[in-house]
């Protein structure tokens, strides 16, 4: 069923493009995003079967410039190229996920764009592009329609954004934004809502407001089970409803823990959630495994570590074998010499990504 959002934003879309138009072009960089609280199981467009919470990374980027030209003989084009080379398998995929976005945008339809984009972290780092690259291009589409149609920027503009990131993947409606950002209804979250993300209304507390990530690379490889394929497994999985559940109470309390400065309740919930997800992967039918022997020994050491120093640290896991070491920018230092000493052997070929909470998505003006 259509939403009302939906219908708005497709009322509102600009039909054409301006008969004297010769280019325009936008650049976007957009962050990618390490969710707490996961985002496991949608429904009919890209909608979230449970709220999700994630923070923004700072140093994690997707650059994206689209140059948009009236197409010679009025059909959409469109060429794709990652770090100025084509891409064949991400072109057919922004191809098909930008056809889909013309009842939003319908002076697509008539355009040829050229669309480069710049990972700052290596294809090689496990890191999925998705995020960072769906809502840079979001961004570009969103900002493209303002210069066509000549309106000056709203307050709604990175929540369409958002919704149009959402489209294209999920956890890339939240990377629109930066700091914490939650996606997907939450009963007495006023601005919650199932089809754009938004940052957080109350103040942060002061453990929490300079989160760092150091991303401990266990295996470079693609995945070998899809996050689509993860999500689709969730339609017959027998813990689905109780998941749902289960992430739904886990946003509640981390939310309130962001709140109160309660560093107890945040570690116990997101490592909650990170090893509630692998257990999810483990019991679908058919049942995978993306955890590595050296994920759970990083785990167990960085368990050790806060028992025996007392320093807030924890950990969450996306769909991969990588672990996300998230501590507090206080104890760098210690952390850091953790790091060195205990964890960096047992990443692939020593490598980890120094990352941190970031302001969000930034506009490149040429
Ligand atoms: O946005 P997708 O379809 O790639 O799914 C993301 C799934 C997780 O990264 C595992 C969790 C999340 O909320 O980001």
């Amino acid at each position: 069923m259509e939403s009302n959002l939906q219908l708005r934003y497709q009322d509102e879309s600009v039909a054409g493009l301006p008969g004297d138009l010769v280019s325009i072009e936008s650049e976007w960089k957009s962050p990618s995003n390490i969710a707490l609280i996961k985002y496991w199981g949608k429904f009919a467009g890209q909608l979230p079967r449970n709220p999700s919470l994630s923070f923004s990374l700072k140093e994690a980027i997707s650059s994206t410039k689209v140059v948009l030209k009236p197409s010679p003989d009025g059909i959409f084009e469109l060429t794709y190229q990652l770090d100025n080379q084509e891409n064949r398998s991400f072109e057919s995929r922004i191809k098909e996920y930008i056809e889909s976005l013309f009842p939003y945008f319908p002076f697509l339809q008539e355009s040829s764009l050229s669309i480069n984009s710049h990972n700052t972290f290596p294809h090689s780092s496990g890191i999925a592009s998705s995020a960072s690259g769906m809502s840079s291009i979001a961004l570009c589409l969103c900002a493209l329609e303002e210069k066509i149609s000549g309106i000056e920027r709203g307050i709604d503009f990175f929540g369409k954004a958002s919704y149009i990131a959402r489209l294209g993947s999920g956890s890339a409606s939240r990377s629109v934004y930066g700091n914490f950002v939650s996606w997907g209804f939450a009963q007495g979250f006023k601005l919650s809502s199932d089809e754009f993300a938004s940052p957080l209304d109350f103040t942060i507390s002061p453990s929490f407001k300079s989160l760092c990530d150091a991303i401990l690379i266990i295996s470079p490889e693609k995945k070998k089970v899809s996050s689509s394929q993860g999500h689709s497994l969730m339609k017959n999985h027998p813990y689905a409803s109780l998941r749902y559940e289960q992430a739904k109470k886990n946003f509640t309390l981390l939310m309130k823990a962001i709140k109160s400065d309660d560093v107890e309740t945040f570690i116990r919930i997101t490592e909650n959630e990170a090893l509630s997800l692998h257990g999810l992967m483990m019991s679908s039918d058919p049942g995978f495994l993306l955890l590595e022997p050296a994920s759970l020994e990083i785990i167990d050491r960085i368990r050790k570590f806060r028992e025996e120093t007392g320093t807030f640290i924890t950990f969450t896991i996306d769909a991969g074998p990588n672990v996300h070491l998230i501590y507090s920018l206080d104890s760098r230092d210690k952390v850091l010499d953790f790091i060195k000493t205990e964890l960096q052997p047992f990443c692939f070929e020593g490598n980890w990504i120094d990352d941190r909470m970031g302001e969000g998505p930034e506009e490149i003006n040429s």
